[in-house]
């Protein structure tokens, strides 16, 4: 079988991997990711059977899932990005916040369906994704029919997209409308900050990082919210 996660000379993958089996271990790392498929609720520090569940894909060190944790301690969250070091100062900013109801994953969007068992997510978000502009790189974009399809048994309440990038919007639209027997589009929008005199200060957790740049030059943010169909 072809390796999926390979060992990496990046420093922050041998932090990353010092980390596992900690008893109060955090920060998930490439196949450990696939390990707790159906039972991640019980390795929270604060752990649970109920309380929604959360997840941000492609989270950065995780400025909007952190604070989202802060301000709702009942609630549960997962930030998972691709990046050793930004996942590394995630895991450092739990530590020092003392958050219980976050934790972090190094790994591939793409296999979400290995990471979650069907109904596990309560809330999907998939903000400013990498866009791939150029055409011969726009098969690497995340957001395509098949993903769309194998994930949908995951996601028990809503699944919430932002991006700045109109043609990607376009193409997220068509691969919804091609979906239609599986997902509702239940509110989308051109430009959701038109009409948002003080758009430029809104702040993380309202906007995201990349957001907050995108608004500053003045780019319109597209948004596209789905429901799963039963
Ligand atoms: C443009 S940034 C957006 C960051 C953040 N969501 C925001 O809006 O500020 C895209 C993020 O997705 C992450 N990413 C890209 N490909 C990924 C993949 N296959 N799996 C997980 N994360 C990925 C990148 O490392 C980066 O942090």
């Amino acid at each position: 079988m072809q390796e999926i996660y390979a060992p990496s000379r990046n420093p922050y993958y041998n932090r990353l991997i010092a980390l596992r089996g900690n008893k109060d271990q955090i920060a998930y790392c490439d196949h450990e990711t696939e390990a707790y498929r159906g039972s991640w609720r019980s390795k929270f520090l604060a752990p649970t059977t109920k309380e929604k569940l959360h997840v941000e894909l492609g989270c950065n060190a995780g400025h909007v899932v952190l604070d989202w944790a802060k301000q709702r301690p009942t609630e549960r969250f997962v930030g998972i990005d691709w990046k050793f070091k930004q996942v590394y100062r995630l895991h450092e900013k739990i530590i020092e916040n003392q958050v219980q109801n976050l934790l972090t994953f190094r790994a591939n969007q793409e296999r979400l369906p290995e990471m979650f068992s069907p109904q596990e997510i309560d809330h999907l978000y998939l903000f400013c994704p990498d866009p791939w502009p150029k055409r011969v790189h726009n098969k690497n974009r995340i957001f395509q029919e098949p993903w769309l399809r194998k994930i949908h048994p995951l996601v028990k309440t809503e699944f919430y997209i932002k991006t700045d990038h109109r043609e990607y919007f376009d193409q997220m639209r068509a691969v919804t409308g091609a979906c239609a027997d599986l997902w509702e589009v239940i509110d989308e929008s051109f430009d959701l900050h038109a009409g948002n005199p003080d758009a430029k200060k809104l702040r993380i957790p309202d906007v995201t990082l990349f957001e907050r740049m995108f608004i500053r030059d003045g780019l319109p943010i597209h948004m596209l919210r789905l429901r799963p169909k039963p």
